[in-house]
């Protein structure tokens, strides 16, 4: 694995030790990932929310509603479906939309479920629709429709399914089809983190991986974090690395500036890519508008990767803009490349409707 791919903020390394709960994938993220709400750091108002409705659940004794997170890779999805069932005392059954590619295969997933159990779509916008039909009424009523057989002789039989709870997560709200989204109880987006609760999460993991490491240097790596508790993560391990090789083991902030730059992660926590997509819209395209796919192309990555995993942060920061006509550079893109912006970066305002019709009358007369 190459330095760059170690730092990538993406989500579909197979080697990443802190990938998901998803079947075929380790889950296995060094018993970093919190377990309890107790123990999951920031989101406030997202966590209050939860704390009332899973509490609410588990006076009425019944499985909690069903919810939808939303949001960057990264922020703690996974996390939360795994923290649900474990809050509601209940078996978590996960997998995710591309996996089921038919609708028999939802049906064989829900007739598994036990009461109150919650079933974990990650990637829910994949699914395909026949199979998004049939979970329609199971979120709904419980029921699962199948039918037997083909042609004249097919016959429908109607099925009672536990009740159990859909949790959903998806990096990309907008794909998600209407009637889906309303048939969740609570749809919450996660924001991405400050570097106070960045910190948190960093000395947390510190602590359970033995790394030590002063309060400069959780500053240091939580700046450099891209809001994201996952690349917090990663970044302590990679400077932990780098502290153990070329000094005593203990992580200052001069330390983790020292491992992050060797690693290609600059002041405001930009990797290659991000600099590289940065340095494709103010050189090569002046500052944009410029296409998605254009852009992609001009970076090397996937138009999904560019739109899902860089660029929320890069507009958080206000590096870019998305307007109808393409991505455009704003000025701290500029002055971050060391770059002079050109002189308007804002196309001059073109002649109103008004204005071209007092031209051609004048042409008229
Ligand atoms: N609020 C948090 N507090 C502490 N650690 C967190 C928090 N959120 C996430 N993490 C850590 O970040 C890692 C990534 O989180 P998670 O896998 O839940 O992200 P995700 O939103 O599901 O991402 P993806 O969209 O890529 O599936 C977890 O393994 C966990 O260690
Ligand atoms: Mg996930």
């Amino acid at each position: 694995m190459g330095r760059e791919e170690l730092l990538r903020p993406d989500t579909v390394d197979p080697d990443d030790d802190d990938d998901e709960l998803v079947p075929g994938r380790s889950g296995d993220d060094g018993g970093l990932r919190p377990t309890s709400l107790d123990d999951f750091v920031g989101q406030t108002e997202l966590k209050q929310h939860l704390e009332i409705l899973l509490g609410a659940a588990r006076m009425r004794r019944q499985a909690a509603d069903h919810l939808l997170f939303a949001g960057p890779p990264g922020l703690g999805k996974t996390t939360l479906a795994n923290i649900v069932a474990g809050e509601m005392n209940v078996a978590l059954h996960p997998t995710s939309g591309p996996a089921v590619e038919r609708a028999g295969d939802l049906a064989a997933i829900l007739t598994k479920l036990g009461e109150g159990d919650v079933l974990f779509i990650d990637e829910i916008h994949r699914l395909p629709r026949p199979v998004e039909e049939v979970l329609y009424p199971a979120m709904e009523d419980f029921q699962l429709d199948i039918v037997l057989g083909k042609g004249p002789a097919a016959r429908s039989i109607r099925l009672d399914l536990p009740r159990f709870t859909l949790v959903g997560a998806t990096t990309r709200t907008a794909l998600i089809a209407k009637p889906l989204r309303d048939r969740f109880g609570l749809v919450s987006r996660l924001d991405f983190y400050d570097v106070d609760d960045l910190e948190a999460i960093i000395d947390r993991a510190a602590g359970i991986l033995g790394v030590r490491l002063d309060r400069s240097g959780s500053h240091e790596i939580a700046r450099r974090a891209r809001g994201t508790p996952r690349i917090a993560n990663r970044l302590l391990r990679r400077v932990r690395d780098f502290a153990e090789v070329t000094a005593d083991g203990v992580i200052t902030a001069e330390l983790a500036h020292d491992g992050l730059a060797l690693f290609g992660v600059d002041q405001r926590g930009f990797d290659k890519v991000d600099r590289a997509i940065l340095g494709a819209l103010c050189e090569r395209f002046g500052g944009g508008p410029v296409g998605l796919s254009t852009l992609a192309i001009s970076v090397s990555e996937p138009s999904e990767t560019i739109e899902d995993v860089y660029e929320p942060f890069l507009i958080q920061q206000g590096m870019l803009m998305r307007t109808p006509r393409g991505r455009v550079a704003m000025p701290d893109a500029w002055a971050h490349l060391g770059l002079q912006p050109p002189v308007t970066v804002t196309p001059e305002p073109q002649p109103g409707l008004f204005e071209l019709a007092a031209e051609d009358d004048t042409i008229e007369d």
